[in-house]
């Protein structure tokens, strides 16, 4: 079989971290680092080029048992935050996105935040 060029001999076993495939240029696009949610507006099907790939709580046998609670929790969180306040980016932010165990914020995300009155 061939991969990336490579020929890869019969029974060799390849491993990769899911970072690395969550970052790929050829799967994602040239933007493939950039922090996009929008990439997500017509599905996680029409976001990249091989859907499948994408696995943020994992994948087989040992696949993330809270996955759906996790989505629940998050989009009623999310929906409670936006209708009872507004965001703007601080001054203060550093844009710096580093790789720890997932991409993150090297110095966080300063917000202002402002409490919407109803
Ligand atoms: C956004 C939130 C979450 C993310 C991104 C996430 C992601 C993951 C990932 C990547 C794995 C490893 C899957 C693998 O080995 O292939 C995992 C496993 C696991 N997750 Fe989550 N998870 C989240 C929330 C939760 C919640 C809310 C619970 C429980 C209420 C939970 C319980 C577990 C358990 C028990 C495992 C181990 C499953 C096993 O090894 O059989 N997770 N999760």
């Amino acid at each position: 079989m061939k991969f990336q060029g490579i020929n890869i001999p019969k029974d060799v076993t390849i491993k990769t971290m899911v970072l690395n495939i969550h970052t790929n240029p050829e799967i994602w696009g040239p933007d493939a680092f950039k922090f996009n949610p929008e990439r997500f507006a017509d599905g996680i099907s029409g976001s990249c080029k091989l859907p499948h790939v994408y696995m943020p709580f994992g994948m087989g046998p040992r696949v993330c048992i809270g996955q759906h609670l996790a989505m629940v929790e998050l989009k009623i969180l999310v929906s409670l935050i936006v209708s009872n306040f507004s965001f703007s980016m601080s001054p203060k932010y550093v844009h710096s996105p580093i790789c720890r165990l997932t991409i993150e914020p090297e110095h966080g995300v300063n917000l202002l935040v402002k409490k919407i009155h109803k």
